[in-house]
C-alpha cells in the first residue's frame, strides 16, 4: 500500500526557545538547524524575526545557510510582522511564513479585544499579504482546542481562499484529549468544502502530557503535517517531541497511513545537541532518546533480547542514531583531523580565529581526558563560540577544600579586558566560587537552577553544568563544560552572567495582542 507523505515540521529553534530559560544564540540555532537538514526534515521554524533583532538575524542566517530544507518564520496577522518575516526570509532557497491569530472565544474577548468578525477579516489580511512574499503560507487558528467549531470552519475556508496551503490546528493550551482532538480534525476536513486544497497540521503542547498522543490521532484522522520539537522542548511542558512522533509513524507502519522521509539516525546527535545547548538534559526514561530507552537492566529481558533481539525491543538503537557515539580524536589528533570531524558535525566556524581557538580548548581537554567523544566537541563550540563578544572571562581559578573547614576559592577574571581578583568561602567548593565571581561582578540576579550532568561515561568525562539566572523578570541558562566540576560551574555561571547582561529583550508571539 503507497503511503501518503507526513510532513514534519520542526520549531525546535521558535517554539522551544520559548521554554524559559532555553534561548539560543544564533550560532547554536545555525548548528541545530543544520542537524535538522540532516536529518531531512521538511520545515525548520528558524524563529519569530519580529520578537528582536536577534532573532530576525538567526531567521536570516538560517536561510543562508540550509538550503535542503524549508525555512519559515512565524508572525502574527500583522503587516509589519509578516513584512520583517519576508525580509529575514529572503535568502532561503524554500521558505513558508507562518501567520496566526487567535480563534477561541476567551482570547479573543481577554487578549485581542476583538470580535469574531474583525478576526476572520485579520486572518484573511494576513494571509493575503504573506502571499504577495511567497507561495507558501501557513496559517493558525491559535488556541484552536478550545475555539468554536463553526468559527473555525468558517475562518479557515476563507484563509484557503486567500492562498493558505497549511492550516495548522494547534492545541496552545494542551487541553486536547486524543478521542476528541483526532475527531476535531477529521470534521474539518469533512466539514470545510474547500478542505482538499490544503494540507492540515498540528501543533500540540503537552500540559496534560498528551502532545504526542494527540498529533498522532490527528494523523490517523487526516492530518498531514506535525508540528514537534527535538526533545520535545517547547513553552511550558513542551511541544510534542519530534523522536517519538516519528518514530511511533515509523515503527506502527500497520496503523499509520503515512511515512515521514526523515533520515531518524540523525535522532540521537540532534537531541544531544539540543540538550547541550539549551543546558536541559534528557531525562533517562525519556522514549527514544533517554539514556535507559534501550537498555535492558532485568536479568529476564537481558536473556530475552541476547535469544532473539525483538523479544523486548521494538525499534534499533541503530536506527535513531545510537552506538554513533564513536571515540573520535585523542592528544594526537591533528588540526585537520579535528576540523573535519566538527564540519561532519555539521559545526562551522567564523573566521580563522575561533577555529584556532578551539583546537586550542580541544588541546587542552585532551592532555586531561584522552577520549574525545562528539559530545565534548559540542560542548566545546558552545564554550568557544560563544565567548567571542563576553564582558566576563575566567582565567584561573583555585579551590581549597578539606574536612571540617569552609572551603575558600581563589580566582582571577576578565572584565572588560581587565584582569580582576577575588576570593571568597562558601558552604561548598561550588557556593565559594559563584560567591567569589559576585564579590566582583555585583550581578543582582538571582540562581533559580544549578545542574551537573555527566557529557560521556567514565570518571574522566566533562561536567556539564547549567545554571539559570533571573534578573527583573529575565531568565538565562548559563552552560560550562570541563573535567573539573567546580571550573564547569564557575565558566557556566559565568556564561549566564555574559547572557543576562547582555541586552536582547525580545516580544513572546502568545503574549503579546497585535
Ligand atoms: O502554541 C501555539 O498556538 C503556537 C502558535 C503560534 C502556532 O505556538
Ligand atoms: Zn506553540
Amino acid at each position: 500500500m503507497s503511503k501518503e507523505r507526513l510532513v514534519i515540521f520542526d520549531t525546535t529553534l521558535r517554539d522551544g526557545e520559548q521554554s524559559p530559560g532555553a534561548s539560543m544564540t544564533k550560532s547554536e540555532k545555525v548548528r541545530i538547524a543544520k542537524t535538522l537538514e540532516k536529518m531531512r526534515v521538511d520545515v525548520i521554524e528558524a524563529g519569530f524575526a519580529i520578537a528582536s533583532q536577534g532573532d530576525f538575524e538567526a531567521v536570516k542566517a538560517v536561510s543562508e545557510v540550509v538550503k535542503d530544507s524549508t525555512i519559515c518564520s512565524l508572525a502574527r496577522a500583522s503587516k509589519g510582522d509578516i513584512e520583517r518575516a519576508a525580509e529575514a526570509l529572503k535568502p532561503a532557497n524554500s521558505s513558508r511564513i507562518h501567520t496566526f491569530i487567535a480563534t477561541s472565544p476567551i482570547h479573543m474577548k481577554y487578549k485581542l479585544k476583538m470580535d469574531p468578525d474583525s478576526v476572520l477579516e485579520r486572518a484573511v489580511d494576513a494571509v493575503k499579504m504573506a502571499r504577495q512574499h511567497t507561495d507558501n503560507v501557513e496559517f493558525s487558528l491559535e488556541d484552536a482546542s478550545r475555539s468554536e467549531f463553526d468559527f473555525m470552519c468558517r475562518v479557515i475556508e476563507n484563509v484557503i481562499n486567500a492562498g493558505a496551503g497549511t492550516i495548522n490546528i494547534p492545541d496552545t493550551v494542551g487541553y486536547g484529549e486524543p478521542l476528541e482532538f483526532g475527531r476535531t480534525i477529521g470534521r474539518l476536513i469533512e466539514n470545510i468544502p474547500n478542505a482538499d486544497k490544503a494540507i492540515f497540521s498540528v501543533h500540540c503542547h503537552n500540559d496534560l502530557g498528551l502532545a504526542v498522543a494527540n498529533s498522532l490521532s490527528a494523523v490517523i484522522n487526516g492530518a498531514r503535517q506535525v508540528e514537534c520539537t527535538i526533545n520535545g522542548l517547547g513553552e511550558r511542558a513542551g511541544n510534542a517531541s519530534l523522536e517519538e512522533v516519528v518514530m511511533a509513524v515509523r515503527t506502527r507502519k500497520d496503523l499509520f497511513p503515512v511515512e515521514t522521509h526523515l533520515d531518524t539516525t540523525q535522532i540521537m546527535p540532534a537531541s544531544r545537541l539540543v540538550a547541550s545547548v539549551t543546558g536541559f538534559p534528557v531525562q533517562p526514561n525519556k522514549a527514544i532518546v533517554g539514556a535507559n530507552a534501550f537498555a535492558h537492566e532485568s536479568g529476564i529481558h537481558q536473556d530475552g533480547v541476547l535469544k532473539f533481539r525483538e523479544t523486548y525491543e521494538i525499534m534499533k538503537a541503530e536506527d535513531v542514531g545510537l552506538n554513533t557515539n564513536k571515540l573520535v580524536l585523542g592528544k594526537h589528533s591533528g588540526r585537520a583531523a579535528v576540523k573535519a570531524r566538527f564540519e561532519e558535525l555539521g559545526i562551522t566556524f567564523e573566521g580563522q580565529d575561533e577555529l584556532n581557538a578551539a583546537f586550542i580548548r580541544f588541546k587542552e581537554l585532551a592532555d586531561k581526558k584522552h577520549e574525545i567523544f562528539d559530545e565534548d566537541l559540542q560542548a566545546l563550540v558552545n564554550e568557544v563560540q560563544e565567548s567571542v563578544a563576553d564582558r566576563f572571562a575566567l582565567e584561573t581559578l583555585e579551590v581549597t577544600s578539606k574536612t571540617g573547614t569552609a572551603p575558600v576559592a581563589k580566582l582571577s577574571l576578565k572584565i572588560d579586558g581587565k584582569a580582576v581578583e577575588a576570593s571568597a568561602e562558601g558552604d561548598g567548593p561550588v557556593d565559594a566560587a559563584f560567591k567569589a565571581i559576585e564579590s566582583v561582578v555585583n550581578s543582582d540576579t538571582s540562581l533559580q537552577l544549578y545542574s551537573v550532568n555527566a557529557i560521556t561515561t567514565g570518571t574522566d568525562s566533562q561536567g556539564e553544568v547549567t545554571v539559570r539566572l533571573e534578573k527583573g523578570g529575565r531568565i538565562v541558562n548559563g552552560n560550562g563544560a570541563d573535567t573539573d566540576i567546580v571550573i564547569a560551574s564557575a565558566k557556566a555561571y559565568i556564561n549566564g552572567l555574559n547572557a543576562i547582561l547582555a541586552d536582547h529583550a525580545k516580544a513572546h508571539p502568545q503574549q503579546e495582542g497585535i
